[in-house]
């Protein structure tokens, strides 16, 4: 892009200002400035500009109701398990990991999957998702590709940590990286926030910023070409996650879902996690911001709370499914901040109230489009303690003593008894579950 053209462009969006600095720029900022300028769709500015006339008013959950949740046993559990493995041996199942996110609440400054949380081994958060990767693969004798959407702050960290660790054992061609999109940030007015005179404020267009980055990185190109129909999506915080568990697998598949959700009971009535509601045929994720404590509340005649059941944010879509809505735009969620920004006079001020919106979607928005959807019932002791925060609930140390837990009931239904205080670590690809350590046949007495 050229001068002209991004003026021209800049000026048919009515964010001339952009340029307001061009020449008192020396020519490697201008080059950088347009380049900015080139990235950005006169589109994407609208649908931000329609978005912020909009507002950012809450839909009405008033009348959502708590959908039916399935309990896989017995039969029936064996049946989806088969349903799964079926899938999995034929090479139908992808693994997608949501990573572009900062770690800002853990204060921690890399990708949050380079965190350690091996409680032995100091192992980073990507290697158990990619060593339960590799154990299933191994299990079921085929590839599960290995999609990972990073940030443009966080790509590259990313990439080396895989390139620093021999890809935990995948083989390199099977990991997919690819970057989520980035939104400018605008004033009330919908002008578009400058924080250099050289440079627009962009930030990272959230985890719904996914459908459009796999459609434009060719990642769902590959996964098509590769014959994928079922695709495992879950969060980098959460080593709990059986990743393309093949009971949910089957499920998903058993029942036709074009979404699936995992739910787990909620540990609290407020527990900070998205609860999907029903209204009328169709569902919708209703985010813990958004309920009223009646709704937080509300209990059944048995004394059971009524919205029970919230969601870890790991699902299973249909690959066409995702395809089909990579093609629309998906709905804006603003979030109004404090942003720094380049004043008339040319001077960096920061904000002590917020001053500016940035834009993100969320990837549960494409709930209510599904055809189909269905939900699944798990332990959250067994598969969900995310790392959010530094200290307290959600926490490295909660999830390290989860993890141990973890580990000690499969041991113990393996007849191995370790002594109490011992902490331990298993590495997924030698075992992902119980019957894996049984197989073993190790015997660790202990007094
Ligand atoms: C999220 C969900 C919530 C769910 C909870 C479970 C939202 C708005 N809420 O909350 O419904 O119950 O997880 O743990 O998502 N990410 C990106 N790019 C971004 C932003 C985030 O890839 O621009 C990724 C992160 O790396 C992470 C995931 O999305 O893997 C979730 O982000 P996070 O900000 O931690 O979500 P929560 O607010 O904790």
């Amino acid at each position: 892009m050229n001068y002209t053209s991004a003026e021209k462009m800049l000026k048919k969006c009515s964010q001339e200002h952009v340029l307001a600095y061009w020449k008192k720029l020396g020519k490697k900022s201008q080059e950088a400035l347009l380049a900015q300028i080139g990235k950005i769709e006169p589109e994407s500015l609208a649908y931000c500009r329609a978005a912020l006339e909009k507002g950012s008013e809450v839909p009405d959950s008033s009348k959502g109701k708590a959908p039916k949740v399935a309990v896989l046993k017995g039969k029936k559990l064996v049946e989806a398990v088969l349903a799964g493995e079926k899938e999995l041996k034929a090479g139908r199942v992808a693994a997608l990991l949501v990573a572009g996110g900062q770690g800002s609440r853990l204060g921690y400054d890399g990708p949050k999957g380079c965190y350690s949380i091996g409680p032995l081994t100091d192992a980073p958060l990507f290697y158990f998702h990619a060593r339960k990767i590799l154990a299933r693969q191994i299990r079921y004798g085929k590839t599960i590709p290995f999609y990972i959407m990073t940030s443009e702050a966080n790509n590259a960290a990313t990439v080396k940590c895989f390139e620093e660790n021999g890809y935990f054992g995948l083989d390199k061609k099977d990991v997919f990286f690819f970057t989520q999109g980035m939104w400018p940030g605008m004033t009330k007015d919908g002008k578009i926030l400058m924080d250099a005179k050289d440079h627009i404020f962009m930030s990272p267009d959230g985890h719904g910023g996914l459908l459009a980055a796999l459609k434009k990185s060719g990642a769902l190109a590959d996964m098509k070409k590769r014959g994928i129909k079922s695709v495992f999506f879950f969060q980098v915080d959460n080593p709990l996650v059986e990743i393309a568990d093949p009971a949910f697998v089957g499920y998903h598949v058993l029942n036709k879902s074009e979404y699936s959700l995992k739910l787990c009971a909620k540990r609290d009535p407020k527990e900070k996690v998205g609860v999907p509601m029903q209204f009328g045929k169709s569902f919708r994720m209703v985010e813990y911001t958004e309920m009223t404590d009646e709704q937080c509340n509300r209990k059944n005649k048995d004394g059971s709370l009524y919205f029970l059941y919230g969601s870890p944010a790991i699902h299973v879509f249909d690959r066409a499914f995702l395809e089909r809505e990579a093609a629309v735009p998906m709905p804006l969620h603003l979030a109004f901040k404090k942003i720094p920004f380049v004043d008339a006079k040319g001077r960096l001020v920061k904000p002590l109230e917020p001053n500016a919106y940035k834009f993100e979607k969320f990837i549960f928005d494409i709930l209510p489009k599904a055809r189909t959807a269905a939900f699944l019932a798990f332990n959250q002791k067994d598969e969900f303690s995310p790392v959010k925060n530094a200290e307290g609930g959600d926490s490295p140390a909660t999830c390290k003593a989860d993890m141990q837990a973890k580990w000690r009931k499969w041991l113990g239904e393996a007849g191995v008894m370790l002594p109490e205080g011992m902490q331990i670590e298993i590495d997924p690809a030698y075992a992902i579950d119980a019957a894996d350590i049984k197989a073993k046949g190790i015997c660790l007495g202990a007094e």
